[in-house]
């Protein structure tokens, strides 16, 4: 995909955003005509930003997310990503009959790495969440938790730019989820990573990102934004946060007002 860039001081180009998202509406064809979903988003992703995008239920995140990653084609609008966009989904996805450690080795076989490489840059990526030793085991064998740390440990062997996450924790338990959010955002300061994170949950959206993004519904369109400059490490129930979470659920309940049903 195309991405604009930018000469740095020392002559090298660098990437002057992630993504960028410039007047994309989205309809699809349904019993009464053509229903609009997205309208008009203008939203860039700066390189090693994160940014979660927060709505109503049917409001158009995963359609966005979907845009971005190249999965569909916008009605009207301009997507480009710096490169490939690595995806993660409230499914985990990966393959049931490879094990925990193949899951990661085909997505670095993917992306050409030599085959004697592959089993140790795994195994370090099962390191990075904290997965040390589940290389051989299947699928199935591991807990909703532990099948999210392995999607995540593949997305990153992606080495993409970008992670577009939708919803990736929402089927876990709340104490599982909590230690996941410390786990992305630890990976994330620690790599260049950029993150679009869509979520209708507010404090995890408040708790993770640097902006949070507000979607209108029907159709979706970019209603509000905020900055958020809480320091880390941050915790689901400091004060900061919950404070934050609050002026931005009253929002996101006025939108859910003014478009009718959630
Ligand atoms: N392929 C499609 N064809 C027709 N309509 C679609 C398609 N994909 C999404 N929609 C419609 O677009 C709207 C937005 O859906 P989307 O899945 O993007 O919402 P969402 O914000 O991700 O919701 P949730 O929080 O429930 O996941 C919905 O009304 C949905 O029915
Ligand atoms: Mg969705």
């Amino acid at each position: 995909m195309a991405t604009t860039l930018a000469k740095a001081a020392d002559g090298t180009e660098a990437a002057t955003h992630a993504a960028r998202i410039e007047h994309v509406s989205k309809s699809f064809a349904g019993p009464a005509g053509q229903q609009l979903v997205l309208d008009d988003i203008t939203l860039d992703v700066a390189p090693g930003e994160f940014v979660t995008l927060l709505g109503a239920s049917g409001c158009g995140k995963s359609t966005l997310l979907n845009l971005v990653a190249g999965l569909d084609r916008p009605t009207s609008g301009a997507i480009s990503t710096d490169g490939r966009p690595a995806l993660m989904f409230q499914e985990h996805a990966l393959f049931p009959w490879l094990t925990a450690g193949k899951n990661i080795e085909l997505a670095l076989k993917l992306r050409g790495v030599a085959k004697d490489e592959r089993r140790g840059r795994a195994e370090e990526l099962l390191g990075l969440v904290r997965l040390k030793g589940a290389h051989g085991k299947r699928v199935h064998e591991l807990s909703g938790g532990m099948r999210q740390r392995v999607a995540l440990a593949r997305a990153i062997a992606q080495e993409s730019k970008l992670l577009l996450m939708d919803e990736p924790f929402a089927a876990l338990d709340a104490i599982t989820r909590d230690v996941l959010h410390d786990e992305l955002t630890r990976i994330w300061r620690e790599t260049q990573l950029s993150v679009l994170f869509v979520t209708h949950n507010v404090r995890e959206a408040v708790r993770l990102a640097q902006r949070v993004v507000l979607l209108s519904s029907r159709p979706g369109r970019i209603a509000r934004e905020w900055t958020v400059d809480i320091p880390h490490p941050r915790r689901i129930e400091d004060t900061a946060v919950a404070e934050l979470s609050v002026e931005i659920t009253e929002e996101l309940r006025g939108e859910i007002r003014r478009h009718g049903q959630h």
